[in-house]
């Protein structure tokens, strides 16, 4: 099982863009137990909504996917830490977790194999910072959501500073296929660094709005086309800690290779397509407020930086810059310099990401406003 993961080349879908085999092994390859598997359920990346869909849809693929990790890390118990805002999947997996266990699906003897594996269900209570891996353990924990320092990393101190596997709901619903058709199946669609398909949550100024999956290295044009984008002149790529993209990039194949080499980002498969309609000043000012609010303070370039960015941001958006706006363009890059260097976690290395990328790429805030 662990050689079919690794081999298929599969990566992580949560955002971090991490190879799960490698994950997987090291957490197999500690000695002490217990360890665990958690799934992160958390979907707070704001346009995401393909976890959601995976679980109302089939929550026992999410369950058969977790057991495979269990038995396969050597885990007896896995922690399904979902998003409190998502009551059909809550009463969905409940329902399915029941009659799992009542089939002997789950617990002390998995389909009589011997094998001991069960879910505990977790709800979350509307904190983007509980979907960053550490921070969620901490919620699970009984304490604050904040992030912890890396390293210790969860494969060697995670959950109750146990060994632990994380994993997003799309990666653990990918291992089924890997499982049942191999590696080699699995690596037929995709490229070499991308392996698989990938789902894309498509909204914003489209026909067709909605979850597309397919093959990574389609190129942005070909999924725009599918969902009907007419005018797509800004393409937020990941989320509010993505980046966006421009009419120019439409041949953009979709692949975490070729969007990290355009300094660009797939994160957790959000398209959000703008039309030339849509004023992206008030959009990253909203953007800039997310982070501000979301922000869990713990540490300093990111509880201040979020704040000063929001302000600055929010000043060009009304045309109203401090002096130049060459000079308010300088600030702003200086403190995503500094969030992105100096913070704990990704919430603070991402806040700047989209608002910078619109203003080098798209050319907001370009224009020189007298004060
Ligand atoms: C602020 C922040 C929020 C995150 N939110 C989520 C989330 O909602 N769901 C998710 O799967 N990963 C989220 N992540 C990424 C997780 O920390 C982690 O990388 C991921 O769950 C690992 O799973 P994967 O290897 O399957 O991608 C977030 C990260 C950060 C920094
Ligand atoms: S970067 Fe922001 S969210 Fe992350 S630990 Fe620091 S203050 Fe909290």
């Amino acid at each position: 099982m662990l050689r079919e993961v690794t081999d298929s080349g599969l990566v992580g879908r949560g955002g971090a863009a991490f190879p799960t085999g490698r994950k997987w092994a090291a957490v197999a390859a500690q000695a002490g137990r217990p360890k665990y598997v958690v799934c992160n359920a958390d979907e707070s990346e704001p346009g995401t909504f393909k976890d959601r869909v995976l679980m109302e849809e089939d929550p026992f693929a999410l369950i058969e996917a977790m057991t495979i990790a269990g038995t396969t890390v050597g885990a007896e118990l896995g922690f399904l830490y979902l998003r409190g805002e998502y009551p059909l999947a809550r009463a969905r997996l409940t329902a399915a977790l029941a009659e799992a266990r009542a089939r002997g699906l789950l617990g002390d003897d998995v389909m009589g194999k011997g094998a001991r594996f069960d879910i505990e269900l977790r709800l979350g209570a509307g904190a983007y910072i509980c979907g960053e891996e550490t921070a969620l353990f901490a919620s699970i924990e009984g304490f604050r959501g904040e992030p912890r320092t890396k390293p210790p990393f969860p494969v060697e101190a995670g959950l109750f500073g146990r060994p632990t596997v994380v994993n997003n709901v799309e990666t653990l619903v990918n291992v089924l296929g890997i499982v049942a058709d191999g590696a080699a199946a699995y690596r037929a669609l995709g490229t070499a660094g991308s392996p698989g398909t990938r789902l894309f949550c498509v909204s914003g100024n489209v026909a067709r709005p909605g979850l597309y999956e397919l093959p990574f290295g389609v190129t942005l044009r070909a999924l725009l086309d599918l969902a009907g984008a007419d005018d797509p002149a800004a393409v937020l790529l990941g989320g509010a800690a993505g980046t966006f993209v421009g009419a120019a990039d439409l041949e953009l194949p979709l692949t975490f290779e070729d969007t990290r080499a355009a300094g660009a980002t797939l994160g957790s498969g959000v398209v959000l397509v703008l039309d030339r309609t849509v004023a992206l000043g008030p959009v990253l000012a909203r953007i800039a407020q997310f982070f501000r609010d979301e922000s869990c303070g713990q540490c300093v370039p990111c509880r201040v930086g979020t704040v000063r960015q929001e302000e600055l941001i929010t000043r060009l958006a009304r045309g109203a810059p401090r002096g130049a706006v060459a000079d308010e363009r300088a600030l702003l890059a200086e403190l995503g310099q500094c969030m992105r260097d100096a913070s704990i976690c990704g919430l603070g290395q991402t806040a700047s990401s989209a608002i910078e990328s619109a203003v080098a790429r798209l050319k907001v805030f370009a224009d020189e406003v007298t004060p």
